[in-house]
């Protein structure tokens, strides 16, 4: 047996290089780093090495040894976390175990409208094989040319078009995952009914790689959109934004495919900071709309909708102004300024996020009193929300005031959190929507989800993962000592 180069028990060491070789398992600092940080650089982690198996069989194998030598799991796909959920700690104790290598797209059905994917296959190589097959995957999200199926359906990913499709979970029809023993629960069945006891696919979905590490979905598709109209409007603030929205869905909210808010402050850290983007409109506005609508219909029927409810709402000044795409390209770079936003306001400076989600009728409530209390507690903080309205669900994001020393606001962020999700609380809302806890809002259980709730969790995590490995430290507080 050749010197140990890891910190893993030297067994477990040559027994995992043997299987893996050196395409499936990376020790060397410099090939390991990309995995042991986050994507908002919030966390630098090290681990004892990046594990890459091929298929369901080696990661079995992997989390079997993993588990007789006590050497805890850290699941990653995508990397694309913006809570640390797939980060290491600093121990270096942990394996990164990576899927990127299960990456085949093993069968689209037309009949069932159903795709069976590897975990390590990105979101949008699966929308673009639905695509090409005539179909469509409606997940969407501004990651996903990163994001892994594994990675969506463990954080149990929103995105644009949860308004009309639901989240990840609503999406998934049949799951396989290695559970922490090492043992493979198969659960890969294309059913719409099967009643037989415990749904452990929904438990798997949204459990952040604590449970166990999924290997294969089947997830469910739909007709691809004969027609399709996009519209950014210019508006004067979320109230606006949400008696739109009632617009469109009292005429029709299966049309709905997509209902984006974004704050004035946002859009211009994006034409200001994203090459290439700019305002296809007259003048910048306090805020803005991005709607899509689509059918399987192949008429005018989505055309004329739109047109009405706009043409109503400008002749009402509910829209200040507005455009509508009337080319691919329009509709690409129309996106591009909502998709953009995360990127800009990482390029403007510290900022500090806050993913939250109140009933969709509280949205106005929410960003008018949480950008008073913000300004009131950092002046010249940037305040720029944006994200999913439809599902009542915001990125409240907060940019530095200008010229403020980065890691002087960041020291800040618990307190800006904490600002914002007491309102949140107020408002009956969640204090994350669709991130998930990852490692960055542990603290915040005890107090919103604590007592019978957060008891059972921790149980339900006793009993499925006794020696604790899989991705120690995320979604649980550390236990009171
Ligand atoms: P990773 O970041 O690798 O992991 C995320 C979590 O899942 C970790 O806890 C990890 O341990 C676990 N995990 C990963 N793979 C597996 C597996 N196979 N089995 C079990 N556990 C696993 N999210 C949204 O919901 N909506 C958005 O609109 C959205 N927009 C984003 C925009 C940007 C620019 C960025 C950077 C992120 C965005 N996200 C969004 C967050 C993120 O992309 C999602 O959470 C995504 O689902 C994560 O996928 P991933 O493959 O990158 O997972
Ligand atoms: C998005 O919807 O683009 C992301 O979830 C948002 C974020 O950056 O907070
Ligand atoms: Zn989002």
């Amino acid at each position: 047996m050749s010197a140990p180069i890891t910190a893993l028990p030297p067994s477990l060491e040559s027994a995992l290089s043997q299987m893996l070789g050196p395409v499936g398992m990376l020790v060397d600092a410099s090939d390991t780093a990309p995995y042991t940080r986050d994507w908002r650089l919030l966390y630098e982690g090290r681990c004892a090495a990046v594990l890459r198996p091929a298929d369901t069989g080696e990661l079995a194998r992997i989390v079997a040894l993993c588990a007789e030598h006590d050497v805890p799991i850290v699941p990653q796909g995508g990397n694309t976390s913006m809570v640390g959920g797939a980060t290491p700690d600093a121990s270096g104790r942990a394996v990164v175990v990576c899927t990127s290598r299960m990456n085949r797209i093993r069968e689209i059905d037309p009949h069932d409208l159903t795709m069976v994917v590897e975990a390590g296959v990105t979101l949008k190589a699966a929308q673009d094989a639905a695509r090409n097959a005539g179909l469509m995957l409606p997940l969407s999200i501004s990651s996903e040319g990163s994001a892994q199926i594994g990675g969506v359906i463990a954080t149990n990913a929103g995105g644009n078009n949860t308004v009309r499709y639901g989240n990840a979970r609503e999406l998934m029809v049949g799951l396989e995952a290695v559970m922490p023993d090492g043992s493979v629960f198969n659960g890969l069945r294309r059913l719409r009914k099967d009643n037989t006891g415990y749904a452990l696919r929904q438990l798997l979905a949204g459990s952040e790689g604590t449970l166990g590490i999924i290997s294969t979905v089947i997830l469910q598709l739909q007709p691809q959109p004969r027609s399709r109209e996009l519209a950014l409007c210019a508006i004067a603030d979320a109230s606006a934004a949400l008696t739109l929205f009632g617009a469109f869905r009292a005429q029709d909210p299966s049309a709905i495919q997509a209902f984006e808010y974004m704050s004035g402050v946002g859009m211009a850290l994006v034409t200001d900071l994203i090459d290439g983007a700019t305002l296809p409109l007259s003048e910048p506005a306090a805020a803005y709309v991005l709607v899509e609508l689509a059918s399987a219909r192949a008429d005018d029927s989505i055309r004329t909708l739109m047109e009405s409810v706009l043409g109503d709402a400008l002749e009402n000044g509910l829209v200040i102004d507005a455009v509508m795409a009337e080319s691919e390209s329009q509709v690409a770079s129309l996106w591009r300024l909502r998709e953009e936003h995360a990127e800009a306001q990482k390029r403007a400076g510290a900022n500090v996020k806050n993913d939250v989600s109140v009933p969709v009728s509280r949205v106005p409530a929410l960003i008018e009193r949480a950008t008073a209390a913000c300004e009131a507690l950092i002046p010249g903080i940037r305040v720029a929300p944006f994200g999913h309205l439809g599902d009542g669900n915001i990125h409240f994001n907060l940019v530095q005031p200008e010229g403020m020393d980065p890691a002087a606001f960041l020291a800040r962020d618990h307190d800006i959190m904490d600002c914002v999700c007491a309102i949140v609380h107020d408002l009956d809302g969640s204090f994350s929507a669709e991130h998930g806890v990852g490692q960055l809002k542990t603290y915040m259980m005890p107090e919103w989800r604590g007592g019978a709730e957060l008891e059972t969790m921790r149980r339900i995590k006793q009993a499925i993962d006794p020696r604790g490995i899989m991705n120690p430290g995320k979604i649980f507080p550390a236990a009171a000592s």
